[in-house]
């Protein structure tokens, strides 16, 4: 039996069994304007006003005030969050160990979800991509012993194209989504419409998800998955 937790976000759960898979770690990928952060933000919001799970918001981006009105702007408070939800803002140029500090703001704050905006700007600085594996492998490994579910979001240099995964390209450096146990990519098109904005499971371990794009929406109680219509 395996056990999950729901996402919280409407339309989405179904997608995949119910959930996703307790203490796994997904890489949200897409490219910039395609509601990563939205996503992720709700994800965090969901689970500390619908289901009491404690969560931390890593941003490398935007500051903790931003990040809120931005979620509010589409009808997410997180003052109903009080005080389950923790926003740590930081800058990928910083020199601290990241990981032992997440250990411990996990361990104190009793943290169940994560949120690492992105693992893009905090890979950045390494001088390659071995050392971007090592960091992301080791990253990984802490989270998985905290027992935390995670999104790891990713940024793309594309517009989100459908097409741009015919490319292989899940990932900035090619290296994020073998390490993750999901990968969930969001598209914008641009061009308006009901499919112009979509939510696309590439891979879920231990989950039969449903395949294709399936359109996705931003309302004023935030972002919604529409049903498949396959
Ligand atoms: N209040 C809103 N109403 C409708 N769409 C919005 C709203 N706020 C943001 N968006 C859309 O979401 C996009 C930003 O989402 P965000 O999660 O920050 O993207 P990403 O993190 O993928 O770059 C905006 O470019 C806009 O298209
Ligand atoms: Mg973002």
């Amino acid at each position: 039996m395996i056990e999950r937790i729901k996402t919280g976000i409407p339309g989405f759960d179904q997608l995949v069994q119910g959930g996703l898979v307790k203490g796994s770690t997904s890489l949200v990928t897409g490219g910039t304007g395609t509601c990563k952060t939205l996503f992720s933000m709700q994800f965090l919001y969901s689970g500390a006003v619908d289901f009491g799970e404690k969560g931390i918001y890593i941003s490398f981006e935007e500051s903790e005030e931003d990040l809120k009105s931005a979620a509010e702007s589409i009808g997410i408070n997180f003052s109903k969050a009080g005080k389950k939800a923790k926003f740590i803002c930081l800058s990928p140029y910083d020199t601290i160990d990241f990981i032992s500090l997440l250990k411990d703001e996990i361990t104190r704050f009793g943290a169940k979800r994560v949120v690492i905006d992105s693992i893009t700007a905090l890979a950045m600085p390494l001088d390659n991509n071995f050392e971007r594996k090592k960091m992301i492998f080791t990253l990984n490994k802490m989270l998985k012993k905290m027992k935390c579910s995670c999104l790891l979001v990713s940024e793309i240099p594309s517009e989100g194209s459908i097409s741009s995964e015919s490319l292989g390209r899940f990932s900035r450096f090619g290296v994020e989504e073998f390490l993750c146990d999901s990968v969930i990519m969001l598209h914008y098109m641009g061009i308006g419409g009901e499919a112009d904005r979509a939510a696309r499971v590439v891979k879920m371990r231990k989950t039969s998800h449903k395949k294709g794009p399936i359109p996705m929406e931003i309302g004023n109680k935030g972002i919604k998955i529409l049903k498949p219509k396959y």
